[in-house]
């Protein structure tokens, strides 16, 4: 369902596109199948953040051929993109909450945007809500919310939808080791409901405790997967 082959990547700014030089990633090949799980390990700087730009559509390969979803994102058209990022949920390293909007409305913005009717809608964020652990917060404005609390808000955001994939970048970067393993539990029950899910992450201690294959990054390339 995701399938890399030979992709590059490159924020280059010049006619060139880069260049060979301006690679960030450079032939990355590897495939996950539908339910599948992976961490994305690699050094700061490895890459991991480019390569899940890719997987959200946020950038388009500069070299190769990406699928997604069993979309080719490489030669998809506009339209068939939009579509297909309503079905990935990504919780950002920086949640990228809107700060004037209530945790309830941040969470419920995807289905709002998705057209569902508002009953429905607020009857599906309590519950996620809820499975989160942020029932009695649903009022509040995110700045007034720890780090643990936001990156919550932003995972309710993420999985609302039921997107079939489900990207991470450093989810436990602000949370203490208790609510790391929370998230990871919400994860792994998002997994065996059959959501695919890639995870970038540095911290090595997470993986000791939930075991899976692994996409290792090193200066733009691929090292491990497996
Ligand atoms: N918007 C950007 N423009 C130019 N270079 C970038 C941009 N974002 C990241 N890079 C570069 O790409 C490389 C990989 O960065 P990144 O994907 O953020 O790695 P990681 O998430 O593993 O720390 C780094 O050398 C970084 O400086
Ligand atoms: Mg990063």
């Amino acid at each position: 369902m995701i399938r890399f082959h030979e992709v590059g990547l490159s924020y280059g700014d010049g006619a060139d596109g880069g260049g060979e030089t301006g690679l960030v990633l450079r032939n990355i090949s590897f495939a996950v199948p539908s339910g599948g799980f992976r961490w994305l390990l690699g050094p700061s700087g490895a890459g991991k953040t480019s390569l899940l730009r890719l997987l959200y559509l946020a950038a388009r390969p500069s070299r190769g051929e990406a699928v997604i979803l069993g979309h080719p994102v490489h030669a998809a058209g506009r339209r068939d993109l939009v579509e297909l990022r309503r079905r990935i949920g990504v919780v950002f390293q920086d949640f990228r909450l809107l700060a004037h909007l209530s945790v309830f409305d941040n969470v419920a913005l995807p289905l709002r945007l998705a057209g569902r009717p508002e009953g429905q809608i607020r009857a599906d964020v309590a519950e996620m809500l809820r499975w989160v652990g942020l029932a009695g917060r649903m009022a509040a404005l995110p700045p007034t919310l720890s780090g643990g609390e936001q990156q919550r808000v932003a995972i309710a955001r993420a999985v609302i939808n039921r997107p079939d994939l489900i990207l991470a970048d450093e989810p436990t970067g602000n949370l203490d080791e208790a609510q790391a393993e929370r998230l990871m539990q919400l994860l792994a029950e998002l997994n065996r409901l059959g959501t695919s899910i890639i995870v970038a992450t540095h911290q090595t201690a997470l993986l000791a405790r939930h075991p899976a294959p692994a996409l290792r990054l090193d200066r733009g390339r691929l090292v491990g997967d497996g």
